[in-house]
């Protein structure tokens, strides 16, 4: 791509200002309110296309990518796909390293914007320590030959200023009403981001890191293997900031998959299995926290890419 036409293309993207909704029907009686902030509607259906246009305009900006260079990175296919968007939207190449764990629609999705995708074998689909492990040693090789770039989803300094507008716009509709905001936990780029852009408007309020009950590295060192796509990748991440995270708690993942059901059966809404563990935690603190509070939590993508699972089945 000539020039810094990229520019140009990287500003006609339209991401962010996604809806907040309250949720009603599947918050019991008694509990304070819960919003989710509906980030399907971005380009590629997740919050990570806030990822990969904040992590592509920064590299082209300082110059550590140009047009024809090649982005690696390691991903369950969320961040793929939205990295694989923008990539070809700036003229760079891609290649994502992925695995069976994981939906084959993100698989296919990568595909389909130009990424080459490399698949690694896992254990029976399921997510462990050792798949991500691998996954990870693969596109570090990857990402340190010529011509190539490695995203580093992990600790690139780009992602918690990417995500900060999320966060604005859950403070520019609840305000200083905000009582919680809740999360589960891949590399948390997505909530410390979100928070900071909460917190720039004056107003802090609790945060609360979530991850599934199989794999509870973060409440009790041990991780172990799980079905919630993007989240407990295994190792503590590093943008986890834990002097501005509240608490930590658990979810189990079947209470996960049941409020996916219910979601989308009583309030309209397809979500996928991390969104449902968000809900989860959103409505049970909601619940402590009684009448008048207020807990806000992130629908990270769309439910249509689980339908070939056992999900919805
Ligand atoms: C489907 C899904 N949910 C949740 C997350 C967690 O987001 P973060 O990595 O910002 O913590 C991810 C990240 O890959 C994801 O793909």
């Amino acid at each position: 791509m000539p020039g810094r036409c990229w520019q140009a293309a990287l500003d006609a993207v339209t991401i962010g200002s996604t809806p907040l909704v309250r949720l009603r029907r599947v918050v019991p009686d008694g509990a304070g309110e819960v919003w989710l902030k509906l980030e399907s509607g971005n380009p590629t259906g997740s919050y990570k296309d806030r990822l990969a246009v904040a992590i592509v305009r920064g590299a082209l900006e300082r110059g550590d990518v140009h047009p024809g260079d090649r982005l690696v990175e390691y991903t369950g296919g969320s961040t793929g796909t939205a990295l694989a968007h923008i990539a070809a939207l700036v003229g760079l190449r891609f290649t994502a390293v992925s695995s069976d764990a994981f939906a084959p629609v993100k698989i296919r999705s990568m595909a389909a914007y130009g990424a080459e995708v490399l698949v690694e074998p896992s254990d029976g689909g399921a997510i462990t320590p050792e798949l991500i492990a691998r996954l990870r040693e693969r596109a570090y090789t990857l990402g340190a030959e010529s011509g190539s770039w490695y995203t580093d989803q992990f600790g690139n300094a780009d992602i918690r200023p990417g995500y900060a507008p999320m966060g604005a716009e859950v403070a520019d509709v609840l305000g200083h009403r905000l009582d919680v905001v809740c999360a589960g936990v891949g590399t948390g780029g997505a909530l410390m981001g979100a928070l900071d852009g909460i917190d720039a408007t004056g107003h802090r309020p609790d945060a609360v890191a979530l991850e599934p009950t199989e794999s509870p590295l973060l409440t009790t060192g041990t991780g172990g293997p799980h079905r919630v796509e993007g989240i407990a990748v295994g190792f503590v991440p590093p943008f986890l900031d834990r002097d501005r995270v509240t608490d930590i708690r658990t979810v189990d993942q079947a209470d996960a998959m049941a409020m996916c059901r219910r979601l989308a059966a009583e309030e309209g809404l397809l979500c996928g299995p991390s969104t449902g563990l968000n809900v989860v935690a959103a409505i049970r603190l909601a619940g402590e926290r009684g009448p008048g509070s207020v807990v806000a939590t992130f629908g990270v993508d769309a439910g249509a890419k689980y339908l070939d699972g056992d999900l919805f089945a």
